[in-house]
């Protein structure tokens, strides 16, 4: 297990995001109910942050709830929000003091409105701080973001607002959720699982991926440490070779 002095501060992802996944099975490993999984992943979401905070990573995007989860049990939808909602107001305290400002991604006009209400107050309680910038992903999944973006681009392009030819990759960017920010340097998904789910599909184009067995509830500061250190000791290339990679990196130092 990784500490944090292990960590390279010097090379720190900007961006971290992670599919909390295992929530269910760990109940189920517990003999408890779904939403028992869930109350414990709330543990989970503070240290994470908690962690990232301390280390001085920029921004954390968390996939707190899919499009695809609203076809879930009502029981546990509806207990998924009110979880929601309680743990920004009992977080809100922890938020202000690591100096975390909150932003969701995703369809919240989908959400219910006293968990709207609840979120805009905290992004706007928060949105002076200069720390930690966490991202809930919420009623988000990639290829609604890419076809939403879609759809504001095709009315600005009727409306003459934009031109085709000049849309580049940098301006698409503008229309999806993640505009203003980084693509994320490295993906965690927990519970043994090896997909993407859906979750930000334009933006992991060149992504590290870390994959754990360690069921969400279970996840700690020292997991998140460990996958900051594996990151580290990868070589991201972005499709050149090895000698160009160490010839910019002498360049640079
Ligand atoms: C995946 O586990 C987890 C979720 C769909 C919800 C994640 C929500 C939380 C951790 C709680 C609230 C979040 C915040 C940001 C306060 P799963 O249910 O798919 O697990 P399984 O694959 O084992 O069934």
């Amino acid at each position: 297990m990784a500490s944090k002095e292990q960590v390279n501060r010097n090379a720190l992802p900007s961006h971290v995001a992670v599919i909390m996944d295992g929530n269910g099975r760990w109940a189920q490993k517990h003999g408890k109910q779904r939403v028992f999984g869930h109350q414990n992943g709330v543990v989970s979401v503070r240290d994470t942050v908690e962690a990232a905070a301390e280390l001085g990573i920029k921004y954390l995007t968390l996939y707190a709830f899919s499009t695809e989860n609203w076809n879930r049990p009502q029981e546990e939808v509806d207990a998924l929000m009110m979880l929601l909602v309680h743990s920004i107001k009992s977080e809100m305290e922890s938020l202000q003091k690591n100096k975390v400002s909150l932003g969701i991604i995703g369809d919240t006009e989908k959400m219910p409105e006293n968990v709207r209400d609840e979120l805009y107050s905290a992004i706007d309680e928060t949105k002076n701080n200069t720390g930690l910038k966490l991202i809930l992903a919420l009623s988000y999944s990639g290829r609604w973001e890419i076809l939403n973006a879609v759809r504001k681009l095709a009315r600005d392009i009727k409306n003459k607002d934009l031109d085709e030819s000049d849309l580049s990759f940098e301006h698409f960017e503008n229309y999806l959720e993640t505009s203003k920010i980084p693509d994320p340097e490295l993906l965690i998904r927990t519970s043994g699982e090896f997909r993407i789910s859906n979750f930000l599909l334009w933006q992991i184009a060149y992504t590290e991926l870390y994959f754990t067995d360690v069921l969400w509830p279970d996840f700690r500061k020292a997991d998140f440490f460990d996958a900051i250190v594996d990151y580290q000791s990868r070589e991201r290339r972005f499709g050149k070779i090895s000698a160009q990679i160490k010839v910019n990196k002498e360049n640079e130092e």
